[in-house]
């Protein structure tokens, strides 16, 4: 089967790294989560005290922002400047302020860049909320992965909680759609469904029934043309 190139988007906890990680997975292809890149940019400016509103020091610091990923026993790993920050990138200290910081354009010009660059030799399956659209636009094939909202805040919960997180149903409700919004209005590059993106609706799906129908398009794509 010739390597393709998928990369799925979709608003916040709508599964979209279950997803791309299983697929990656069986398929034998790279898994990119950029989601996390723009997270461990935005823990690298709060450990600077880099406001979000100082351009020129915003941009100075993308130079000393490294971003690269690891697999071990305990799954992806990401590394800032070769440090694991997998757990830190998830706290709600990041949460808060990712969006704002990836709504910035110089920050988003070099996390592209980086993108586009893991993808030279396709056999990636990337996630995120431009990538069909503006990472990869010739990627060929496109999921656009939705859900419910409150099935969404509902994920969301019970990851944080099992993280042993505290926080209450409403915080995480008020979490994603001050994400929803700022992704989906920002004037870079916003959250928008590819015109040529099949949509998958995961509300009522466990797992492996999106994992199935999400390979059932790749051998569609790629199977075809062996
Ligand atoms: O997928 P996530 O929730 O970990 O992403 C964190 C934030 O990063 C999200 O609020 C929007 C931003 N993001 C983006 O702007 N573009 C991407 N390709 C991936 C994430």
């Amino acid at each position: 089967m010739k390597k393709i190139i998928v990369a799925i988007d979709g608003y916040s906890s709508c599964g979209k790294s279950t997803l791309a990680k299983a697929l990656a997975g069986r398929l034998g292809y790279a898994y990119v989560d950029s989601g996390a890149m723009y997270r461990a940019a935005t823990l690298y400016l709060l450990r600077h005290g880099i406001g979000i509103g100082e351009e020129d020091a915003v941009e100075a610091a993308l130079d000393d922002i490294h971003i690269r990923f690891e697999r071990n026993p305990s799954g992806n790993r990401t590394l800032l400047n070769g440090e694991d920050v997998e757990e830190q990138i998830r706290s709600m200290e990041v949460s808060a302020v990712v969006s704002e910081v990836s709504a910035i354009s110089p920050v988003r010009r070099a996390m592209v860049r980086q993108q586009q660059n893991m993808g030279k030799h396709k056999g990636i399956v990337m996630d995120g909320r431009d990538i069909g659209t503006v990472v990869f636009p010739d990627a060929e094939l496109k999921i656009f992965l939705t859900a419910a909202k409150e099935i969404r805040v509902a994920r969301r919960y019970r990851e944080l909680k099992a993280k042993g997180i505290d926080i209450s149903l409403g915080e995480v409700e008020e979490n994603l759609a001050h994400r929803d919004l700022i992704d989906s209005t920002r004037d870079d590059s916003p959250l928008r469904q590819a015109e040529d993106a099949v949509v998958l609706d995961n509300s009522h799906l466990t797992p492996e029934q999106q994992l199935d129908q999400a390979l059932q398009l790749v051998h569609d794509i790629a199977g075809a043309t062996t």
